[in-house]
C-alpha cells in the first residue's frame, strides 16, 4: 500500500493488530512468559523513548552522538560516495543526518522503521533539510523479509545504517540470521555501519535501565497499556512493577515486568493467570565487547574495517565490509 504523506510515500507494511494479538498470546503461554519489546514503539511508545534519550542515567544516545559528531565525516567517508542508505531502526532521524550531512553525493535514503508517526514525521523534516535527497521510508518490521524500493538512480553501492544499539535487542541466534540478510543486501560493494552498546560495569547499566524519574518503568507499562487498548486485555497497573537486572553471564540486560500479586489477565477469550511475584520478559538489551560482536559478524560474511568509540569505551560504532 503507498500512502503519501506530506509528500513522501510512504511503503506501509507496519504489522498488523492480529500480529500483535497472535504474539502477545504467544508470548504470555510461553515460558518463560515474554512480551515481545518490538511492540514499546506505538506513538506513546515512541515519545516515551525519546525521553528515556535524554535521562542523565541512560548514556547511551548521548555518547552515540558524541562519536558522531566526532567522526562523522570519517564515517561517511568510510561508506563512499554514491551510496544508497538504508536506515534500519533510524527512529527520529537524528544520528542518520549526522552521517548523511557527510556523505558524498548520496544518491537515495530508504529508513525502515516500525513506528510510522515518527518515521513519517523524520522523512518530511528530513527532505526540508536535503531537498535534493530521494527519501523512500518504509514502514516495517525488520527482521521480516521485505522488498525494499527502488531510487529512481542507480546507486554505486548500498550501506546499511543500524543505529542505537537496536541490534541489542536480539539474541544472538536472531541478530546472526539478521546480519545474514543485511550482508546479502549490501552485497560484494557494500557495508554496514552499526552502533553497538559495550559491556561495562553493571552499576552503570541497571542505573541506564531504572531512572530516577521512572521514565523507563512507564515505557515498560506502556507494553501493557497498548495491549488494553488494541486487544481488550484487562493489565491493571498498579498490579505490576517494573524491573531491570543485568545477567554478566549472558552479557544483557533484561527488562521485567512483575506480577505483585496472584491475578488474572483477560486477552480475547484467553485467560493469563499469574502468580505474586512472577515476571514477563519484555525486552532483552545485549551488551558485546567489539571483538565478540566483530565474530558475531563474520559470521554473517562481514569483516570489521573500522571501530569508533567514545573515551570511556561506552559505546562503538563499527563498520563493516563484505570481503570479495
Ligand atoms: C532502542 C533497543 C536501543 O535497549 O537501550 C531503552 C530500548 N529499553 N530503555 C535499549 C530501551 C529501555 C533501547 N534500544
Amino acid at each position: 500500500m503507498n500512502d503519501s504523506s506530506g509528500g513522501v510515500a510512504l511503503l506501509d507494511l507496519e504489522p498488523a493488530t492480529s500480529d500483535f494479538r497472535e504474539q502477545v498470546v504467544a508470548g504470555l503461554s510461553a515460558s518463560p512468559r515474554t512480551l515481545p519489546s518490538k511492540f514499546f514503539y506505538d506513538e506513546r511508545g515512541a515519545e516515551l523513548f525519546q525521553q528515556i534519550c535524554e535521562l542523565p542515567e541512560y548514556y547511551i544516545t548521548r555518547t552515540e552522538h558524541e562519536i558522531l559528531r566526532e567522526h562523522g565525516p570519517e564515517m561517511a567517508e568510510s561508506v563512499g560516495a554514491n551510496a544508497e542508505l538504508v536506515g534500519f531502526g533510524t527512529g527520529a532521524g537524528v544520528k542518520t543526518r549526522m552521517l548523511l550531512e557527510h556523505l558524498d553525493n548520496p544518491i537515495a535514503y530508504v529508513p525502515v522503521d516500525i513506528s510510522k508517526e515518527r518515521l513519517v514525521e523524520s522523512a518530511m523534516a528530513l527532505r526540508l533539510q536535503m531537498p535534493e535527497l530521494e527519501i523512500l521510508p518504509v514502514c516495517a518490521d525488520y527482521l521480516q523479509e521485505m522488498r525494499l524500493p527502488v531510487p529512481s538512480r542507480k546507486p554505486d553501492h548500498i550501506a546499511v545504517y543500524f543505529p542505537g544499539s537496536t541490534i541489542g535487542n536480539l539474541e544472538p541466534h536472531v541478530a546472526l540470521g539478521f546480519l545474514k540478510r543485511v550482508c546479502q543486501l549490501c552485497g560484494p560493494d557494500g557495508g554496514l555501519i552499526i552502533g553497538v552498546d559495550l559491556q561495562k560495569a553493571r552499576h552503570v547499566i541497571e542505573a541506564a535501565y531504572n531512572d530516577k524519574a521512572g521514565v523507563t518503568a512507564e515505557f515498560n507499562f506502556n507494553l501493557l497499556v497498548r495491549a488494553n487498548r488494541e486487544l481488550g486485555a484487562d493489565f491493571v497497573l498498579p498490579c505490576w512493577k517494573h524491573r531491570a537486572v543485568y545477567s554478566e553471564q549472558e552479557g544483557r540486560i533484561e527488562m521485567h515486568l512483575v506480577s505483585q500479586s496472584e491475578q488474572a489477565v483477560h486477552v480475547g477469550d484467553h485467560v493469563f493467570v499469574f502468580r505474586a511475584g512472577e515476571h514477563i520478559i519484555s525486552e532483552f538489551s545485549y551488551k558485546h565487547t567489539i571483538q565478540g560482536f566483530a565474530a558475531l559478524a563474520a559470521s554473517a560474511g562481514f569483516r570489521l574495517s573500522r571501530t569508533w568509540t567514545d573515551p570511556q569505551q561506552l559505546f562503538a560504532v563499527l563498520h563493516f565490509v563484505v570481503p570479495v
